[in-house]
């Protein structure tokens, strides 16, 4: 970074743009730090539409972080159906057994803290400091990055865009500048067909939606999905959703996971699930854990 770059920081348009348009969704009116971490973990890889459904079901039948802590694995991955990347399920519930043995029950509010928890990665700490604790923390998930490296017009390192997004939350605004820079990445600066027309910030941006897109490849800008359609994770997804229903025996998997023919694979794929602690082996049948 150069000594000009250092001192850029986002405009504070944004905060203003947010205040006219942010979505109300309904993480956003609550600020209970285990409603928030549950929120945050579920929009890490699902689309809103689906949260939207399973946030509130998911917090009826785990309210507290004690009520997810105590409850058996098995439960916590059935409530966690039609999520998708069901191992989340798995560490969200390690995360409430730690917050639960080595925080009193607390959500941490220190960075250092929430990072040592299972599951929580860079976003979702800073996620639950800015929207839980109204910390000025910055968050940098793939909206967030993409702004950051089209307005610079470059793609930017990890550290580079942390730093970045760091230096532009406005001093006592941390819950609605990132709630406001979230939406405009996914309202305004779109991945595909970016509304640079409708942008506040289209002036001092070095990109303008010219030439080369220097989000592709920066720092917390997730590159296209990988096919789901005869993946190893559509396997495991229709073992763990055979397993919802009644333990299986492992001469079934080739069958229930979708590979009739390739019975090794099958073994190999099963062998991940197992390992992740989304299925517990014993003698010739696989369950979902019941510790
Ligand atoms: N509000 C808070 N966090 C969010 C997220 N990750 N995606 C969309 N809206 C949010």
């Amino acid at each position: 970074m150069n000594t000009k770059e250092l001192t850029r920081i986002l405009p504070i348009d944004i905060l203003a743009w947010g205040a006219e348009h942010l979505r109300d969704l309904p993480w956003r009116r609550t600020r209970n730090p285990w409603f928030v971490l549950v929120a945050e973990v579920m929009l890490q890889q699902t689309q809103i539409d689906r949260v939207l459904s399973k946030w509130p079901a998911f917090l009826e039948e785990f309210p507290t972080v004690i009520s997810c802590a105590v409850a058996p694995t098995s439960e916590v991955v059935k409530q966690w159906e039609g999520m998708g990347f069901n191992r989340r399920a798995v560490l969200l519930h390690q995360a409430a057994k730690s917050i639960k043995d080595n925080h009193g029950g607390e959500v941490p509010l220190e960075l250092d803290e929430l990072l040592l928890l299972p599951g929580i990665g860079p976003y979702t700490a800073r996620a639950i400091l800015a929207f839980a604790y109204e910390q000025d923390s910055a968050v940098v998930d793939t909206n967030v990055g993409r702004v950051l490296a089209r307005w610079m017009g470059r793609r930017l390192k990890p550290a580079e865009a942390q730093e970045l997004a760091d230096r532009s939350v406005p001093l006592g605004e941390g819950w609605a500048w990132n709630q406001a820079v979230l939406d405009f990445g996914s309202m305004v600066c779109r991945s595909k067909n970016p509304k640079c027309e409708e942008c506040p910030i289209y002036s001092s941006c070095a990109w303008q939606g010219i030439g080369v897109d220097p989000a592709k490849g920066s720092a917390g800008v997730s590159g296209t999905q990988s096919r789901f359609e005869g993946s190893d994770r559509q396997g495991r997804g229709k073992l763990v959703a055979a397993l919802r229903k009644n333990p299986i025996k492992k001469s079934e998997l080739a069958e229930v996971m979708g590979w009739p023919l390739d019975p090794e694979r099958a073994e190999r794929v099963a062998s991940t699930v197992i390992s992740d602690g989304l299925a517990t082996s014993k003698g010739d049948t696989l369950s979902l854990p019941q510790i």
